[in-house]
């Protein structure tokens, strides 16, 4: 079949034009006590947008109500596991995280600012690279696979320390490059439904797509826990399952491409609160 077909077909199958439903009016709030920004205004370098809404909007009552309570939220199974991971010893060098660190809570406010630019070495790092770099420089350990249940453990332990914060990743300076890569990126029209993440998440979003309602594709809520799956999803993961679904050859998780696009898509959502760790369906 050529691409034209596809397209057309993907334009039929996809956005069904009765199926407008819009962002819910719920407000989030955790635990009964931690209020979350979950909508708010865009920052005016995000030129298409005028209200930026947490993915959580979109989702069931059910499947939000997963996320308003720490007891019944299950990624706190794998957040309770990275704890542990923290005091214990692991590599040549005899040492666990907490030899170094005092506390994971000294990482608060780290999520809010990630992705980042290394000062040293002007590249881009994402949280899973600072926990790698510690496991494998400073623990003399091996490093940790990407989308692991340890490394996206430790990701939503620290991301955690963060919740309630409004994410706030720095685009200007030396992070300017990575910015216009990664904002490139996600203009570009991929696969052979020839569909870029703008044609869903900035042109569709409120609209349904087969069973699924979709949203802006924030990451504010990452690693989200996804029901479907069952475990912890990181950020490069869901990028990878959204360009695979329009049938095109992907990036790897932990690529270069993929730290800048992370960069770019955390930008859009500055101003909403961090919820790591989110639940999906
Ligand atoms: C031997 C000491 C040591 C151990 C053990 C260690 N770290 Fe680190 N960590 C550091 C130092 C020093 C830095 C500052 C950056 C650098 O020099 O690498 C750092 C930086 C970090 C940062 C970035 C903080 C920031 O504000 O940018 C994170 C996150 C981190 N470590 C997580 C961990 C985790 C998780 C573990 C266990 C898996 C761990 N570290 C183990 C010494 C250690
Ligand atoms: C064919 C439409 C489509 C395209 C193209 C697409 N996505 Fe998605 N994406 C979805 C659907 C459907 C979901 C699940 C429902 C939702 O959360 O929006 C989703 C979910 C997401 C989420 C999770 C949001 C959350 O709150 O959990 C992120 C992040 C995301 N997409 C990013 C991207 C990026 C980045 C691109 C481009 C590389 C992209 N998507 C391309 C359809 C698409």
């Amino acid at each position: 079949m050529n691409t034209k077909a596809l397209t057309a077909i993907a334009a039929v199958l996809v956005f069904p034009v009765a199926a407008m439903a819009g962002p819910d009016e719920d407000n989030l709030v955790i635990n009964d006590e931690l209020d979350m920004t979950s909508v708010t205004e865009a920052q005016a370098h995000l030129e298409n947008l005028d209200t930026i809404y947490s993915g959580w909007h979109f989702r069931t009552d059910e499947t939000q109500a997963l996320q308003i309570d720490d007891f019944d939220n299950p990624a706190m199974i794998f957040v309770d596991q990275a704890a542990d991971l923290f005091e214990t010893v692991d590599g040549a060098a005899g040492k666990s995280c907490s030899s170094c660190h005092d506390g994971v809570e000294s990482f608060k406010g780290l999520q809010a600012s990630m992705p980042k630019v290394d000062a040293e070495t002007g590249k881009l790092v994402v949280m899973e690279d600072l926990i790698n770099a510690c496991r494998t420089e400073h623990m003399e350990a091996d490093a940790w696979k990407w989308s692991g249940g340890d490394m996206q453990g430790m990701v939503a332990l620290i991301g955690l320390q963060s919740r309630g914060m409004p994410m706030n990743v720095a685009i200007d300076g030396d992070a300017a490059p990575y910015w216009e890569q990664g904002k490139e990126m996600y203009y570009t029209r991929y696969g052979q439904l020839e569909l870029s993440c703008a044609n869903c998440h900035e042109d569709n979003w409120g609209n349904m797509i087969r069973a699924d309602h979709l949203s802006q594709g924030m990451i504010n809520g990452f690693p989200t826990y996804r029901l479907k799956q069952a475990k912890l999803i990181s950020r490069h993961n869901r990028f990878r399952g959204c360009i695979r679904d329009t049938r095109a050859e992907t990036f790897a998780e932990g690529s270069d491409e993929f730290r800048a696009l992370e960069l770019y898509v955390a930008s859009r959502g500055n101003g909403l609160s961090v919820e790591t760790p989110a639940v999906r369906q």
